[in-house]
């Protein structure tokens, strides 16, 4: 079920958006020369929210230990250990739409 959580206007090419899906954060990004993604909006490392996460228009970067993920495709660079979970969007009548139903976020195994 896809949830309301933000008018497209107030997301931009190149940067991103910490919102509240049900009961998930999610972060959605918008990379240079791609669409609206929206991925688990907590580290795999240790849960940290991410809305303090460093975004340069492809790679994000957590700020507690510097992990960084391609935000074309929530796979990780380094470490490569674990990927963002990402979540259905769609985009209706300038409305984004998150479905976290049948998406739990990853965790890092250490
Ligand atoms: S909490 Fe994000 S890299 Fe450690």
């Amino acid at each position: 079920m896809f949830t309301r959580v933000c008018k497209e206007d107030t997301i931009f090419e190149g940067g991103i958006r910490v919102v509240i899906a049900g009961s998930h954060i999610v972060i959605l990004a918008w990379p240079e020369n791609g669409a609206i993604k929206a991925f688990q909006g907590v580290c795999p490392h240790t849960n940290q929210p991410l809305a303090e996460a460093d975004f340069d228009g492809t790679v994000l970067t957590c700020p507690v230990h510097a992990w960084t993920w391609d935000m074309n495709t929530g796979e990780a660079i380094h470490p490569k250990e674990s990927a963002l979970a990402e979540y259905p969007v769609k985009i209706e009548d300038g409305v984004v739409y998150v479905d976290t139903e049948s998406v739990s976020p990853l965790f890092a195994a250490r």
